[in-house]
């Protein structure tokens, strides 16, 4: 258990890689989580989304982006002029990490740590190999440290066009395809802002600069 290497099939195959990543043990959140919540969306798709990891709700359903961040993304999307059937949504761990508070029985999201990110990232690379995008959009500081490395700062990155670094790994695994990434604010911390308009409006703002690169 300390990485997802082993895990992973070499293969281009989206289906057979989420299929894999179903009996993942390669760190230890699958013990707690109810399942792997791998990316969904198509495997040609010109743009992905990587956000953090799976909240309360894709834990339960196993799809990715579908609670209350979710929502707001696709309301962002949308709004930008991208078309959400066209993006494949993933994320940079594939299980929900929480804690249960010991009065309450609501599970509380825990950001995950470098160690579970770097353990999970064998997975986001298969699929960024399978689908060769032309952009990635990562969705906060854990979504831009997984792509791009870290310490990362989002205010550093957010709506610039940068190139995704080339990388084998260290067992020289598949490399990332030549792509642009783009970094712009998680869903998550619109709905937690205190100007909540203002930080969607950003939002969305990264998400125009996104359209026009593909456009
Ligand atoms: N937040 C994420 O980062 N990913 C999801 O899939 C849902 C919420």
């Amino acid at each position: 258990e300390h990485d997802a290497g082993p895990y992973v099939p070499h293969t281009g195959d989206l289906a057979e890689l989420s299929r894999a990543a179903a009996a993942c043990r390669g760190c230890p959140l699958h013990a707690a989580a109810t399942q792997t919540v791998f990316g969904a969306g198509p495997r040609r798709a010109r743009l992905v989304l990587v956000g953090e990891q799976p909240g309360d709700r894709e834990d339960r359903e196993g799809e990715p982006f579908v609670g209350p961040a979710g929502t707001l993304l696709r309301r962002a999307l949308a709004a930008a002029g991208l078309d959400e059937s066209s993006v494949y949504f993933t994320n940079a761990v594939k299980h929900f990490k929480f804690t249960v508070p010991e009065t309450g029985k609501r599970r509380i999201h825990k950001a995950p740590d470098l160690r579970e990110m770097t353990a999970c990232r064998p997975w986001l690379v298969a699929e960024l190999a399978a689908i060769r995008p032309r952009l990635v959009v990562a969705l906060g500081a854990t979504a831009g440290r997984a792509l791009l490395g870290g310490p990362f700062r989002v205010g550093d990155h957010r709506g610039l066009l940068e190139p995704l670094p080339a990388d084998g790994g260290p067992e020289g695994g598949p490399a990332l395809p030549e792509a642009r990434v783009l970094v712009t604010v998680h869903p998550s911390a619109v709905l937690r802002a205190r100007d909540r308009d203002a930080a969607y409006r950003g939002l969305v703002a990264d998400l125009e600069v996104a359209a026009r690169a593909l456009a």
